[in-house]
């Protein structure tokens, strides 16, 4: 996600907002900009494609001997409209100047209402229709506080807001509603950010928004308020240091991005159900003219591949098939007009994923699914539908897969309507507000799977079993477990077993199997268990049935997920995996986010 900064008090405001986005630079983002107020009273604005660095010179050269008494300034991660100064927040309407962090879902009714009231609009962003929907509202005459209510209660979706209104250019306005906020309260200052690195080198004492709370922040006050009654937000004191703060009070990203699986996973959906049908107006392609599949990817995103498979054969009924990408582009694949090529890849820029797709784009349609807006894969298809993860600095793929996951489902029964041959899309729809409670749920068994990574961390050879469609999730479990922790891992289809890897099998060597309690093959999936513990093997189950005592006993742990429709049960069984991946590899004390040889995007061959 972006970064927010903003700074009311007797530092210079540049200054402290420009060295606090520094310090949030780790959230990846693609433009920067800040508005500020000098002396003068005046609100000036300076914006810049590309790195901070763009920004602090067009400042140096600008407004070397500025000093401004008020800031409040933005990294971008693009969610709505490419990475381009004038894409870049702060937005400026009239007299408003506005940053924002979240998604505005009902922004293009919105700015189709303002469209014709007269509003001119230069950018491609949401953001921009709550800067001209607060200025409206202050030029008609309301409070600023009553002018913020009003446009909070317009926007649907999730919002971080922070407001400069040239004619009260002493105070911040804000307001939070699923995305966060936090007030530093300092002695004579106020430091409002998203996240705390920022705060901390001002003061350790917080303020943490609430939803639905709006507020006004001068240098020496700030009033709450909440459905339009103030309200009191108690102070606390943060006793993190800066580098832990980064990581959300986590040791490692990769954990805070497990756990953000929680929320990336609504951003995933985010605008995209709505009411009956599903929206996702950016991919403009033609569903029905397609009678063939074929997906292309790399690493986590080939497994995200292979479970789409599953959701495009039994929703949207199209013979569907699945390519490592590095073997794609090589050999001479059959395609034609009315193929559909999916290429999926967390960051837009695998080197053989992008050479997988120019051969595809020789006789097919393309469409990427992808988190990084802008990015070389997104301007190489005909079509792309973003995961809007936010960014993923852990070289391990988590909320990247999980989200790619939600995604091709969503393309899947979009396809499957278009095709009618599907009938419970709204079924599936309902089960899919669930995954975040589902996922949170899941993360519950941390505790439980750190004692049995205890068990494993030592093993030479790990083997992932799985069935169906949660034979790709055994896949990316050993993935996981073998890129951070450094142990062989392999994954298998749970029927393959007794083809040879049983031969592998004794007591030196832990057996992960994935039981889904609606897969007609639970009963065989049982029997694989009891083979593999009848040859010594460790057997650890992770389900979402109500394994029987008798099975249970034959396990070495019993890690229990919620139970959820089988298609959305590979986002649920990845989660205890991603953790007894992270687990074992800080027993055995490796890089956890940048583990040897590997980076996070494979830009070369
Ligand atoms: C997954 O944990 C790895 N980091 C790696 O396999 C990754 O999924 C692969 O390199 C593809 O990257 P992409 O999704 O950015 O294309």
């Amino acid at each position: 996600m972006c970064g927010i900064v903003g700074y009311v008090g007797s530092k210079n405001a540049l200054q402290v907002v420009v060295e606090g986005l520094e310090k949030l630079e780790y959230r990846g983002y693609d433009s920067a900009g800040v508005a500020y107020v000098t002396e003068d009273k005046k609100v000036s604005l300076s914006r810049a494609q590309g790195k901070l660095s763009a920004l602090k010179e067009l400042l140096y050269k600008s407004q070397s001997n500025t000093h401004a008494i008020l800031g409040i300034g933005h990294t971008r991660w693009a969610t709505h409209g490419k990475p381009s100064e004038e894409n870049a927040h702060p937005h400026v309407a009239g007299r408003v100047s506005l940053i924002h962090n979240g998604i505005i879902e009902n922004y293009v009714e919105l700015r189709s209402e303002l469209l014709k009231k007269g509003a001119k609009f230069f950018s491609e962003t949401d953001t921009e229709v709550a800067a001209h929907l607060l200025n409206d509202y202050l030029t008609q005459g309301l409070s600023p506080l009553e002018a913020l209510k009003k446009t909070c209660e317009r926007v649907r979706g999730s919002y971080a807001f922070v407001a400069i209104d040239s004619e009260n250019p002493d105070r911040m306005l804000i307001a939070k509603t699923a995305t966060p906020i936090v007030v530093g309260i300092g002695e004579g200052e106020m430091i409002v950010a998203s996240d705390i690195p920022a705060i901390l080198p001002h003061t350790k004492q917080v303020k943490i928004l609430e939803d639905g709370d709006i507020a006004e922040v001068t240098k020496d006050k700030i009033s709450f308020f909440h459905d339009g009654k103030p309200v009191e937000r108690k102070t606390i004191t943060i006793t993190w240091d800066a580098v832990t703060a980064q990581k959300g009070g986590f040791k490692h990203f990769m954990l805070k991005e497990i756990h953000d699986q929680i929320t990336a996973s609504s951003d995933a959906l985010r605008g995209r159900i709505l009411g009956e049908g599903i929206s996702i107006p950016e991919v403009g392609l033609d569903f029905s003219s397609f009678n063939r599949i074929v997906i292309t990817a790399c690493g986590t995103a080939w497994h995200a591949g292979l479970v789409a498979k599953f959701f495009f054969e039994s929703i949207a009924k199209i013979p569907t098939e699945v390519d490592y990408a590095s073997e794609f582009r090589y050999r001479v694949p059959v395609l034609d007009s009315n193929t559909l090529a999916i290429a999926i890849s967390q960051s837009g820029e695998t080197a053989d994923t992008l050479g997988a797709i120019e051969i595809a784009k020789k006789s097919s349609k393309t469409l990427a699914v992808c988190n990084v807006v802008g990015s070389s894969l997104t301007r190489k298809t005909d079509a792309t539908i973003y995961t809007q993860a936010g960014p993923e600095v852990s070289v391990a793929s988590t909320k990247a897969f999980t989200t790619q996951l939600l995604t091709v489902l969503l393309l899947a029964l979009k396809m499957g309507e278009a095709r009618k041959v599907f009938s419970d899309v709204n079924k599936v729809l309902k089960d899919m507000q669930h995954v975040p409670s589902a996922i949170q749920s899941s993360i519950h068994n941390e505790g439980k799977i750190e004692e049995l990574a205890k068990q494993i961390h030592t093993a030479r050879d790990v083997i992932f079993l799985g069935r169906g469609i949660n034979f790709p999730i055994a896949l990316e479990g050993a993935l996981k477990l073998k890129e951070i922790s450094y142990i062989h891992a392999e994954g298998y289809p749970s029927g393959e077993i007794k083809h040879g890897p049983l031969a592998l099998i004794d007591e030196k060597v832990p057996v992960v199997i994935i039981l889904h309690k609606s897969d007609q093959l639970l009963e065989k999936s049982i029997s694989n268990l009891r083979e593999v513990e009848a040859r010594g093997g460790r057997v650890i189950a992770v389900t979402d049935a109500d394994l029987p005592d008798e099975i249970k006993s034959l396990c070495e742990g019993v890690i229990e997920v919620p139970h959820i429709s089988e298609f959305l049960s590979p986002v649920l069984m990845t989660i205890p995996l991603q953790l007894l991946a992270y687990h074992v590899a800080v027993l055995n004390g490796t890089d956890v986010d940048l583990p040897r040889n590997l980076a996070k995007s494979v830009t070369v061959e």
